[in-house]
């Protein structure tokens, strides 16, 4: 199975409304993206709107739906967001916890927790055609919720590896990377679609696509990151060359 990179825009976003300006341009980003093999694109709409905004929203569903290429809307579980979601029906929904005063999305969603309200989400999404997604921790009791809940996808937070892969602290690294692989094996034999995501750079990108059960991989701010000295496509083309070795090293060792 060929892993598939989703690009996340939002940080063009950031950009833009640093300076409340019209530019850089998200949909921009997007078609650049795609022109340059990206699988599907992902915007996260904030409560806040803190980077992307509902005019991106309209212009990325447009653009995508041209194209005929996936959209992945992160959205959180509100009735704000379910409705602009039904009012897009994007492809893909992927249902992430949210608080105000967090820089970046913190952890998974508690789905075991907040199982009533992401399981009317999840029907409603599925009801209009989205595929949805739920992301959250590699945590067992999550995964079993997230199937039972009716999401044909989990994405798992590899942002606690990554930090701790790039602080150097190998055996919490190891530890949590063990969490996530048995995690994604455990979904996969639930009949969900794995997908991974949260700070993943070209540091770290090898042993998590070197999972077998991942299907999907999304990466946002070091790839926009990376793109202001390289250029998005060029930075893209590293990532996926990594991605792709990792996987076919792995396919070789099994
Ligand atoms: N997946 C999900 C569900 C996210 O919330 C984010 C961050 O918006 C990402 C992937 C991408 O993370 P990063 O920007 O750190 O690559």
């Amino acid at each position: 199975m060929t892993l598939r990179l989703g690009v996340n825009i939002d940080h063009v976003a950031t950009i833009r409304n640093a300076r409340g300006a019209s530019y850089p341009e998200p949909v921009r980003a997007a078609e650049l993206a795609l022109a340059a093999g990206a699988d599907g694109i992902t915007a996260h709409l904030r409560e806040d709107r803190r980077h992307i905004s509902d005019g991106d929203i309209d212009q990325l569903s447009e653009l995508c739906r041209k194209r005929g290429r996936p959209l992945n809307l992160e959205m959180a579980v509100t009735d704000e967001m379910v409705a602009i979601a039904l009012r897009h029906r994007p492809h893909a929904a992927c249902l992430v916890p949210e608080r105000r005063e967090e820089v970046t999305t913190e952890g998974g969603l508690d789905v075991v927790r907040g199982h009533n309200a992401v399981k009317a989400a999840t029907s409603a999404l599925r009801a209009a055609g989205s595929r949805v997604s739920l992301f959250i921790d590699a945590d067992a009791e999550q995964i079993r919720a997230s199937a039972e809940a009716g999401a044909q996808v989990v994405e798992l937070h590899t942002g606690a590896y990554c930090d701790a892969a790039r602080a150097g602290e190998a055996e919490r690294a190891a530890t949590i990377l063990e969490r996530l692989r048995a995690g994604a094996a455990q979904a996969h034999d639930l009949g969900l679609e794995v997908h991974a995501g949260h700070g993943i750079d070209y540091a770290t990108v090898t042993p998590i696509a070197a999972i077998p059960q991942l299907a999907e991989l999304n990466i946002g701010h070091f790839l926009i990151g990376e793109a202001i000295f390289v250029g998005l496509p060029e930075a893209m083309r590293r990532m996926r060359q990594l991605m792709n070795a990792a996987r076919a090293a792995a396919e070789q060792a099994a």
